[in-house]
């Protein structure tokens, strides 16, 4: 397939609509989430065909821990799951795998398993795939304003030097592009605390499919759409 010249480089997706898919056939929430996870899959494979270099996908947020404590357990226990089940294809088909997101409060079975996934991929050259875990964007830009202060305190960074190019190397995101486009599924139109920094010049596509439902299909069908718009980064038309 020729890439589409103007496939946006750097997609962000919010995965909205597990726990509905769910409901709706009268299943536990949960299902839904093994479902999610098997569309990332889908997803994650569609990016080279479509030009897609980054995909940045939100799997749980610094607010997600006031669920139940049955469904942050089993969320857990699928991104493990996930991460030990998908090694091997990741690293096969050439994707390299980032995390971002306070690993602090995460337990050390699973960030042994996050490092290892990092560590494993990479070398790959072919899609960055960063997964959000325990992330907020508020939460990223106050842990960036702390190791920045300390930077500060310690003489290593001058504040006269604190501008819109030197803050972001404090943030998670520090070797990824901007979003060029952020997608949001299930009908819901906000962006709840995602890559809060980062996206001020995204586009947003906010799409009524549950996420178990996105497919690759649908996924190519927004990146067109998205090539017909006119990006202007505040500048007018000349
Ligand atoms: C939001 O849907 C989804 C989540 C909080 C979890 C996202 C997780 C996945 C897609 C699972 C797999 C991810 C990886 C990286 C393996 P929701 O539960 O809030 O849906 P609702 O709004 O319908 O309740």
């Amino acid at each position: 397939m020729t890439p589409n010249p103007r496939a946006p480089h750097h997609v962000a997706i919010i995965m909205d609509g597990n726990g509905r898919w769910a409901q709706l056939r009268g299943r536990p929430r949960l299902l839904g989430h093994h479902a999610g996870a098997r569309r990332v899959k889908e997803i994650v494979r569609a990016c080279p065909d479509l030009g897609v270099k980054y995909l940045t996908i939100f799997a749980f947020s610094t607010e997600n821990w006031k669920r139940t404590q049955s469904e942050v357990a089993g969320l857990m226990r699928l991104f493990k799951r996930y991460i030990r089940r998908e090694a091997h294809d990741l690293k096969a088909e050439n994707v390299r795998v980032r995390f971002i997101g306070d690993r602090v409060k995460l337990e050390p079975a699973l960030v042994d398993l996050m490092d290892g996934l990092e560590l494993a991929t990479a070398e790959n050259t072919g899609t960055n795939l960063t997964i959000a875990l325990n992330y907020g964007g508020r939460d990223e830009v106050t842990r960036a304003a702390r190791r920045l202060a300390h930077d500060v305190k310690l003489g290593k960074l001058d504040p006269r030097q604190i501008c819109d190019e030197t803050f972001p190397r404090y943030l998670d995101t520090y070797v990824l592009p901007d979003p060029d486009l952020v997608i949001r599924t299930s009908g819901e139109a906000r962006i709840s605390n995602f890559l809060l920094w980062q996206s001020a010049y995204a586009e947003y596509e906010f799409i009524d499919t549950l996420w178990p439902d996105f497919s690759a299909q649908i996924f190519a069908e927004v990146l067109v759409r998205y090539g017909l718009r006119d990006r202007r980064f505040g500048a007018v038309k000349a």
